[in-house]
């Protein structure tokens, strides 16, 4: 995808590693200022480690290094007051907004008669209500400007039902309500909202002891070769898991000039099983 974003201020959500930053790499390699956002920490009710500040740093040493500009937010998208202060940073280091990815995410297991409060609430809270806080921050600075666009991550998984995975589901498919919803609200406005689905992503969300053990519970400690096959089965083109890459190509179509009709969509990079779906 070849847009040149050069002049543009690009927000993302859990930008310190995986997708996020591949995103956000993509953008500042295109010309963007990118605002690089993540919590740094660990949260209690999901099983694997989630991005360090280290993670965070090596984002925007990696954006340098290839000479593009960044700047690095350590906030909890949980928190509203802090994603509000985020955007009112950006518009008064930067003076604008142009793109926001609300792309923080957690994952988690269990069947839904077994999951505790705990790990509903704090997936609710994370998955839906922090893509909330997002767009609630950055929607109206680009609604005032006349141009803004406003990409979400969901998932596959928001897109049928996914054994193990309810309260993931659940607040990825509210994702895509409240992004069709918002997308409605700004019709008119200059400003776009879609979401964009990913199937299984080679990051570290899926490339953990927790998440190996779904896949292969008869083989004790698993490795990324004995899973693949398994995750293959999943995909009708026989890809295990597609690259942050693929979902990047996707976010830069949706921000570009391009998608400028683009609006209240949901974009699938399913490896095929979109077409098992109505
Ligand atoms: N990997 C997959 O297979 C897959 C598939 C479909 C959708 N997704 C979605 O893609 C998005 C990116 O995930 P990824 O695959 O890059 O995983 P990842 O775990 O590598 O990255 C997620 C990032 O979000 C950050 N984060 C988590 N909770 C946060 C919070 N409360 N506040 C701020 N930052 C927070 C993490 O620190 C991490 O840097 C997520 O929304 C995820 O649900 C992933």
């Amino acid at each position: 995808m070849s847009a040149d974003f050069t002049g543009a201020v690009v927000l993302i959500t859990g930008a310190a590693r995986g997708q996020g930053r591949s995103h956000a790499l993509a953008f500042a390699e295109r010309g963007a200022t990118v605002i690089a956002l993540d919590a740094c920490a660990d949260i209690a009710t999901v099983p694997y480690p989630l991005a360090t500040s280290d993670d965070l740093a090596q984002t925007a040493h990696l954006i340098e290094r290839a000479g593009g500009m960044c700047r690095t937010v350590r906030a909890d998208v949980r928190n509203g007051d802090a994603l509000r202060a985020a955007v009112t940073g950006i518009l008064a280091e930067h003076g604008r907004l142009d793109v926001c990815v609300a792309n923080a995410g957690i994952a988690g297991f269990g069947p839904v008669c077994e999951l505790t409060d705990a790990q509903w609430a704090t997936m609710l809270d994370v998955n839906l209500t922090g893509v909330f806080h997002t767009l609630r921050a950055a929607a109206p600075p680009m609604k005032e400007a006349g141009s803004g666009r406003i990409i979400t991550i969901a998932s596959m998984g928001g897109r049928a039902g996914t054994p193990n995975l309810g309260h993931y589901a659940a607040a990825k498919w509210g994702v895509i309500g409240l992004t069709k919803t918002l997308a409605l609200e700004l019709a008119g406005s200059g400003v776009t909202a879609n979401v964009v689905c990913p199937g299984t992503v080679d990051t570290p969300m899926v490339h953990n002891p927790a998440m190996y053990g779904l896949f292969a519970p008869d083989i004790e400690d698993p490795t990324r070769e004995d899973v693949a096959p398994r995750y293959r089965r999943l995909n009708p083109m026989a890809e295990a898991w597609t690259a942050p890459e693929d979902v990047t190509a996707a976010v830069l179509y949706l921000a570009s000039p391009a998608a400028r009709h683009v609006s209240g969509i949901t974009l699938e990079i399913g490896a095929g099983v979109s077409a098992r779906m109505q």
